[in-house]
């Protein structure tokens, strides 16, 4: 038997160990977090844009672009831009008049927002999850009252009057969860007065359009960061190819170091720090809000350039600087051909594997060459990259730190999901749906009765143990806390051997028979789910 390290060579961690489960809302199920950490509320901040004079912009035809100024918040490694269009979206008007190619904000295929013109504000409402505006033309920002003003052209064309509109936006993918939508800043974006851009010089000036977000939320929750953070924001502003300035309410060091990787990867710009900053930013164009589409998800049909989560997946990956895995020679550590490397997820508290060093015993003794990732342990999510992404199969309890599924190799890897009792079809959604699209082999191992320690906390026959589904119809309105308090928080498993043999043996023999590193090239050569 090949030894089991009980401790691997790369200790991971997940930033968070809280729970990730779903709660009614709205008459829907949706999916919140119960973070152990309280939330704090958000003090209700007055945040202060000043903005104060800006070259006038340039009118450019019909559809009217700007003058872009030069950036002064040190985008070194971004490419001057010069004279550039930004529109808000618009299909087929991406080219204009032979000139250059017109920058668009909107990437979404057929948003309400793609028809409209510059020196125009325009709000999304219409998704479930997120609102999202977008304004193109001279947009200063104004931290007293946390607003984002659009100034007119110099010269207004005839009689076109400034829209007395003002729009207010809390930008957060969860606007259906009024609990945590108050905890959001809400900003403003109104149109402004000629007469009031002497008040509103531009302190600084930007040659890239600006989105606003925040690293507050559900901050706390690795699925959260990345389900409600990092991937929708990547959906709203990856095709601006890393010209885009963020501008981030709640913003705070330990974020900006925590995601700093993936920060620098959406954008080449330094982060403005919009609840402290108050000088006048001024940008040609501005997103307020993100998209979503789900759970981890990326829906190609509702981008402009298609792009899948397998390119999401490729984002991360050079964001950490991946080194190609398949190139000649030195690779650390290389595995016994045969062997694949099988993380295990090993959490602390709740939720826990009660005998996981069987289990580790029984996956080496399986073929695997087995290594136990650790979580809350505080280490870089670089390095918890690097380890997951070393991986060909990933096995965990369902919990957050599942959301590492992303780093795995789409096409090659494989995750298996076990799941409490109580909990199935959750576990399933949030983590064996995204693992599908993202073209990994996904096994999920539904624990029974006799594996979860709730069979010692109730009687023998128990509803809750008995029949989980029947117990949380019982509970009606307080279905909830039975999944909270019992299902999630209450439980944790040890797994029959001879039953999660099977489970194991499956993964082992599918990746031996894969060749090794196909990876789908679009989400048509997924699997369909
Ligand atoms: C993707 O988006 C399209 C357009 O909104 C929608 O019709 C389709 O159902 C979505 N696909 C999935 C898998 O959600
Ligand atoms: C689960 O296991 C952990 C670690 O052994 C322990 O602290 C916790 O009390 C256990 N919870 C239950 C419900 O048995
Ligand atoms: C978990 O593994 C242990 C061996 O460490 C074994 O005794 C126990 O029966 C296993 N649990 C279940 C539910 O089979």
């Amino acid at each position: 038997m090949a030894a089991v390290k009980v401790s691997g060579p790369k200790k991971v961690v997940a930033v968070d160990d809280a729970a990730v489960a779903v709660m009614v809302a709205k008459g829907r199920w949706a999916l919140a977090v119960q973070s152990f950490l309280a939330l704090s509320v958000v003090a209700l901040c007055a945040l202060l844009y000043a903005p104060r004079f800006f070259s006038a912009p340039e009118p450019h035809g019909a559809i009217v672009g700007f003058f872009a100024p030069r950036s002064t918040s040190g985008a070194s490694s971004v490419e001057q831009l010069g004279l550039e269009h930004v529109g808000l979206g618009g299909g087929d008007a991406d080219r204009e008049g032979g000139g250059a190619p017109r920058q668009v904000l909107d990437n979404q295929v057929g948003s309400p927002c793609s028809s409209l013109t510059s020196h125009s504000i325009c709000c999304d409402r219409s998704d479930y999850h997120s609102d999202v505006c977008f304004m193109a033309g001279d947009v200063r920002t104004d931290a007293a009252s946390l607003s984002l003003l659009l100034f007119p052209p110099a010269a207004p064309a005839g009689g076109a009057a400034a829209v007395a509109v003002e729009e207010r936006i809390r930008p957060y993918t969860r606007k259906w969860d009024g609990y945590i939508t108050k905890t959001i800043h809400e900003v403003r974006l109104r149109a402004a007065r000629p007469e009031e851009a002497a008040a509103h010089r531009c302190d600084v000036r930007h040659d890239a359009p600006v989105i606003v977000m925040t690293a507050g939320g559900y901050s706390h929750n690795l699925f959260h960061v990345f389900n409600d953070g990092f991937l929708p924001l990547w959906l709203t502003v990856q095709h601006l190819r890393r010209r885009v300035v963020l501008a981030v309410l709640a913003y705070s060091p330990r974020w900006a170091g925590t995601y700093g990787e993936i920060i620098s990867g959406l954008s080449g710009y330094h982060v403005v720090d919009l609840l402290r900053d108050r000088r006048t930013h001024c940008f040609p164009g501005a997103i307020v809000g993100t998209r979503y589409h789900d759970y981890l998800a990326v829906n190609s049909t509702r981008l402009r350039d298609s792009k899948t989560i397998v390119d999401f997946h490729r984002f991360l990956a050079d964001a950490y600087d991946e080194q190609p895995k398949d190139s000649s020679g030195s690779q650390p550590a290389a595995t016994p051909p045969g062997r694949p490397r099988l993380g295990i997820v090993s959490r602390r508290g709740r939720r826990v594997i009660e005998n996981q060093s069987a289990v580790a015993r029984l996956a080496a003794s399986v073929g695997f060459d087995v290594d136990i990732m650790e979580t809350a342990t505080g280490a870089p999510l670089s390095a918890v990259y690097a380890s997951v992404s070393s991986y060909d199969a990933l096995v965990g309890v369902h919990g957050a730190d599942l959301t590492t599924l992303l780093f795995l190799r789409p096409g090659r890897a494989a995750l298996a999901q076990i799941a409490p009792l109580g909990i199935a079809l959750l576990s399933r959604n949030l983590f064996g749906v995204p693992a599908s699209r993202m073209g990994l082999r996904y096994e999920q191992y539904d624990v029974s009765a006799a594996e979860s320690s709730l069979s010692r906390r109730y009687p023998p026959g128990h509803v809750v143990v008995a029949d989980p589904a029947r117990a949380r119809r019982e509970q009606g309105g307080k279905e909830w806390e039975l999944v909270e308090h019992v299902y999630l928080r209450g439980q944790n498993v040890s797994l029959d051997l001879d039953r999660f043999r099977e489970t194991l043996a499956r993964m082992h023999s599918r990746l031996k028979e894969e060749p090794q590193g196909q990876v789908p090239k679009s989400a048509d050569a997924l699997p369909k789910i």
